[in-house]
């Protein structure tokens, strides 16, 4: 891809995420922008992320390890950051953040959340490449970017440039599109709908991410998760009919104890990898 090309693409993936944002805040709190206060948002047709509850079904055992991961009061670069969850939950917790968008609008929803909630961090509107080289950090996280990146290859160069000698590198990644284009597929084919909530980088880089993070770092810990709940949590959000949402909930519990089971006994690998590296 040339370089012009792919910053008009960036230009579109950064519109995409400030338009859905400035969409979902019209209904009330998105678990993405403050996990503790996140409401259930009432948008005309429910869709998966409308939900903060099936949110934590789907990742909150994962969101949780990843929080619990970090050393105390790291430095830490959030990368990605979106309106801001991850941050806020890290600053919460006594770490300093950086938190870097391209997506203004995105990072403009995230300064004033963090002011709401009397926490100080550093938002900045900008990518990896944006970053001097004099700056460095304990802790680098991705929650959900890296995937979306099509030079995912040179962005980790950069992050291991940007994390110190004995700094963590920790992600958590879409690393498989199996079972979407299984549900791109049944929403096209079979109930006539089309795909347009995908962001224009979507799985840019998720059949490579992990072995490009094993080639370029050393792997403490690698786990895999959520074979096939997803992609059910989205079918049954697909169906002509709302199931009751506590049937829903009850359901998805279900599905996700049998995908650990199959995933714990490597049946399938898992879309979602949890990666906690080192230089
Ligand atoms: C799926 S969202 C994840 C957001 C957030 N980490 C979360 O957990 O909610 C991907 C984010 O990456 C951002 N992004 C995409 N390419 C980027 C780049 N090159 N540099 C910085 N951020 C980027 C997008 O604007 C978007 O906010």
């Amino acid at each position: 891809m040339n370089s012009k090309k792919l910053d008009e693409d960036v230009l579109k993936e950064a519109r995409f995420w400030e338009d859905f944002d400035i969409e979902a805040m019209k209904y009330g709190m998105p678990y993405w922008v403050d996990y503790q206060n996140a409401q259930y948002l009432n948008t005309p047709k429910r869709f998966l992320w409308s939900d903060p509850e099936i949110d934590k079904i789907l990742y909150g055992d994962v969101k949780r390890r990843l929080l619990n991961s970090l050393p105390a009061e790291s430095k830490v670069l959030d990368i990605g950051c979106g309106g801001g969850w991850l941050s806020l939950e890290l600053a919460r917790r006594g770490h300093h953040v950086v938190g870097i968008d391209i997506a203004e609008k995105r990072i403009e929803i995230a300064i004033d959340t963090a002011k709401k909630n009397n926490q100080e961090i550093d938002y900045r509107v900008c990518s990896l490449e944006d970053l001097g080289p004099d700056e460095c950090f304990d802790v680098i996280v991705s929650f959900g970017t890296i995937h979306h990146f099509p030079n995912i290859e040179e962005e980790l160069e950069r992050v291991k440039a940007l994390l110190k000698d004995d700094g963590l590198f920790i992600i958590v990644e879409n690393c498989s599109n199996l079972f979407r284009n299984f549900a791109d597929w049944f929403r096209k084919a079979i109930l006539k709908r089309d795909n347009s909530s995908r962001s224009p980088f979507e799985d840019a880089a998720s059949h490579k991410v992990v072995s490009e993070v094993r080639e370029r770092f050393n792997v403490n810990k690698e786990s895999f998760s959520l074979a096939f709940t997803k992609i059910s949590a989205e079918v049954i959000d697909l169906l002509p009919f709302d199931l009751p949402r506590g049937v829903h909930y009850s359901l998805l519990r279900l599905i996700k104890i049998i995908d650990n089971g199959c995933t714990a006994l490597k049946l399938f690998r898992g879309e979602t990898v949890f990666m906690w590296c080192s230089k």
